[in-house]
C-alpha cells in the first residue's frame, strides 16, 4: 500500500487553486492513487455547517478562529487522519494556514492565540496538547499579487463575508501567508500564481516530481 500523503492547498480568494486542485486529483489517480478530495472549513456534515456560519453570519475574530478550529478538530478525526491510516492521498482545499491568513493577519487575532489552539486541536495524543502537532506533508501556497486576485473575483459568483472585503484586508492575509511560509518553509511549496494556468500546472506538477509523488508531469488538463 502507498504510505499517506496529505497535501494543502492556500491562498487568497481570486488566486486560482480549485482548478489545480481537482487537476491534481486526475493526475494522483491516474498513478494508482486512491485520493480524498476535501476542504476546510468543512470535509464532515458538522464542519460544512460551521462553515455555513463562518461564511455568513457575522461575528468577533476569536469566535470565527474558534469555529474554523471546532470545524478541523472534526475534519481531522473523521476524514484526514483515517484515509492517511489507509493509505490515501488526501488533498484539502485550505487547512490551519487559511486560520492563521485570515484570522491572525486579516483580522488582528494573536499569532500565540492560534498557535494554542492549533496545538489544542492538532496535537498527537488523546486529548491533543502534544507538542506532535499533525499538519499537512506539503502546503503548496498559490502566491498572488491581492490586486490581480481582485480583479479576478471581480466576474465571479456573490462574495461571501470574506471575498466581499476589501484590498488592504487581503494585503494583511497575504502577509499572514507569508509569514507562515517563512515560519514553516521545508512544509510549502511556494507557486508564482500569476502565470498562466498552464504555467501554474507546470511549476506544481514539476514541485510534486521533484519529491518523488508524481512519476511524471502530466499534461494540463486546464
Ligand atoms: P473557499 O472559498 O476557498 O472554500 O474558502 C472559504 C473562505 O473561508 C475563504 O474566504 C477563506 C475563509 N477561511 C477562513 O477565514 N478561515 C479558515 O480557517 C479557513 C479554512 C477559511
Amino acid at each position: 500500500m502507498n504510505k499517506g500523503l496529505w497535501i494543502s492547498f492556500e491562498g487568497i480568494d481570486g488566486a486560482g487553486k480549485s482548478t489545480h486542485i481537482e487537476g491534481l486529483a486526475s493526475a494522483f489517480k491516474s498513478q494508482g492513487r486512491t485520493v480524498t478530495l476535501t476542504r476546510e472549513p468543512g470535509g464532515t456534515p458538522l464542519a460544512e455547517s460551521l462553515r455555513a456560519m463562518l461564511l455568513n453570519e457575522s461575528m468577533d475574530p476569536l469566535s470565527e478562529s474558534l469555529i474554523a478550529f471546532a470545524a478541523r478538530r472534526d475534519h481531522l478525526n473523521q476524514v484526514i487522519l483515517p484515509s492517511l491510516a489507509q493509505g490515501d492521498t488526501v488533498l484539502c482545499d485550505r487547512f490551519t494556514d487559511a486560520t492563521f491568513a485570515y484570522q491572525g493577519g486579516g483580522r488582528g487575532v494573536p499569532w500565540e492565540t492560534l498557535k494554542t489552539l492549533e496545538l489544542m486541536v492538532q496535537g498527537s495524543g488523546d486529548s491533543g496538547q502534544s507538542s506532535q502537532i499533525r499538519e499537512p506533508d506539503l502546503t503548496i501556497w498559490f502566491d498572488l499579487d491581492p490586486a490581480v486576485a481582485a480583479s479576478r473575483l471581480a466576474d465571479a459568483r456573490a462574495p461571501d463575508r470574506f471575498e466581499s472585503q476589501p484590498l488592504e484586508f487581503f494585503t494583511r492575509v497575504q502577509a499572514g501567508y507569508a509569514r507562515r511560509r517563512d515560519e514553516n518553509p521545508s512544509r510549502f511549496l511556494t507557486i508564482d500564481a500569476s502565470q498562466t494556468k498552464h504555467q501554474v500546472w507546470q511549476q506544481l506538477t514539476r514541485g510534486l516530481v521533484s519529491k518523488g509523488w508524481l512519476s511524471i508531469v502530466t499534461p494540463s488538463t486546464c
